[in-house]
């Protein structure tokens, strides 16, 4: 950590100089000597790298390296109880009666857990490095790691950026990808799975000792893991799809093309996990998880091993239905804006300053108004 620090205080002198003499007269006033021999010990390709990358492009991956950040944070909470705890994701020693609760979705959840937590922190480490070899400024939201850690055993007690212990779950994702015949780009709005978990405050993590019993509230929090699992991924299926229109340089385009696309895995993962959510209701707090195969649910808008996308409309009610990921317009409700919005309503920052999220509006919006060229 101490080295990152120091390289992104490198690549903020290397970027404003780089300012500097861009404004004096150019890139030709850059030095031959700096570009044969780079700037503070650097590579040449960091000099030329920064001339290369747009505003916009710069904006896309800081909004993007924020996200990951986020998505770390949130990750490794559900890995240190419900993972797997070793030298890839480290951090915390597991609560058996959730991770139990957990496996009831899938006897692999710890693994997938895990695999989800290292993915994430892999892009966020390789967005900012990339930033920073590119002399534009890294992400860093150390500062408002200041949430409680959940108190049940198992839990790490250090500050955390996001709050999974008071989440609201939309989950009008899952008809959302089994709908034929509506697309949100297009206006359309989706039914909820689980419509009690999208009102309400509820845990997705055991808060303390105490939420290990009964059964089904302890199962009912797991659930709820992995209904939120789904909405985070396809959070970032959209993403990642959505910004990539506003990208100029093809490098910044290969690294969106590259990541988006494990997002996408980790939410036809999730999916199938959730639809093994039994049903019931929660004795302490009422919530219910209705049998999705069953009236009033079932058919196409619910039926759990609809896992893959459903064909639907996309572009205009003219053209033949699609496969597709959905949405994906700029600035649209998979736009960065709308992340963070959705992240908000979510609860993932209840407790939070505003300041953090002033920050992170201020990214997306910086984000969503990229374009090409
Ligand atoms: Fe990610």
């Amino acid at each position: 950590m101490k080295h990152n620090a120091q390289q992104s205080k490198d690549a903020t002198s290397r970027r404003s100089f780089l300012r500097k003499g861009l404004a004096v007269g150019g890139a030709g006033t850059i030095g031959a000597g700096l570009l044969a021999n780079g700037f503070n010990g650097l590579p040449v390709f960091a000099e030329v790298g920064s001339a290369s990358l747009t505003r916009g492009d710069v904006a896309i991956l800081r909004f993007l390296a924020a996200i990951e950040i986020i998505e770390s944070d949130l990750w490794q909470q559900y890995n240190e109880l419900g993972g797997i705890q070793d030298s890839e994701v480290p951090g915390g020693s597991g609560s058996a009666a959730y991770t139990k609760a957990l496996q009831v979705l899938d006897g692999d959840m710890s693994q997938y857990i895990h695999d989800n937590t290292e993915d994430e922190f892999s892009h966020m480490r390789f967005i900012n490095e990339y930033l920073a070899s590119q002399g534009a400024e890294p992400v860093n939201l150390d500062r408002f790691r200041t949430l409680p850690s959940s108190r049940a055993t198992g839990a790490q007690q250090i500050g955390r950026l996001t709050n999974l212990m008071q989440l609201t779950v939309d989950t009008s994702w899952w008809s959302r990808y089994r709908s034929r015949t509506r697309n949100p780009d297009l206006g359309d709005t989706f039914p909820q799975a689980i419509p009690s978990l999208s009102t309400g405050k509820f845990p997705a993590i055991p808060r303390n000792d105490g939420d290990l019993t009964p059964a089904n509230h302890i199962q009912a929090i797991a659930n709820t893991a992995g209904f939120h699992f789904g909405f985070i991924e396809q959070g970032g299926t959209s993403l990642y799809p959505t910004l990539a229109q506003g990208v100029t340089n093809l490098e910044v385009l290969r690294i969106l093309l590259s990541i988006g696309p494990t997002e996408t895995q980790h939410f036809q993962t999730w999916q199938d996990k959730a639809g093994n959510a039994p049903a019931l209701t929660d004795p302490t707090n009422g919530l219910v998880f209705p049998n999705l195969n069953a009236s009033p649910f079932g058919g196409e808008d619910f039926q759990t091993n609809l896992i893959m996308p459903e064909p639907t409309v996309f572009l205009s009610r003219k053209f033949p239905t699609v496969s597709i990921i959905r949405p994906t317009e700029i600035g649209g409700s998979g736009g960065a804006v709308a992340t963070v919005r959705a992240f908000t309503a979510d609860g993932l920052f209840i407790g939070q300053s505003r300041e953090l999220l002033a920050v992170l509006s201020g990214l997306a919006v910086q984000a969503d108004a990229a374009r090409r060229g």
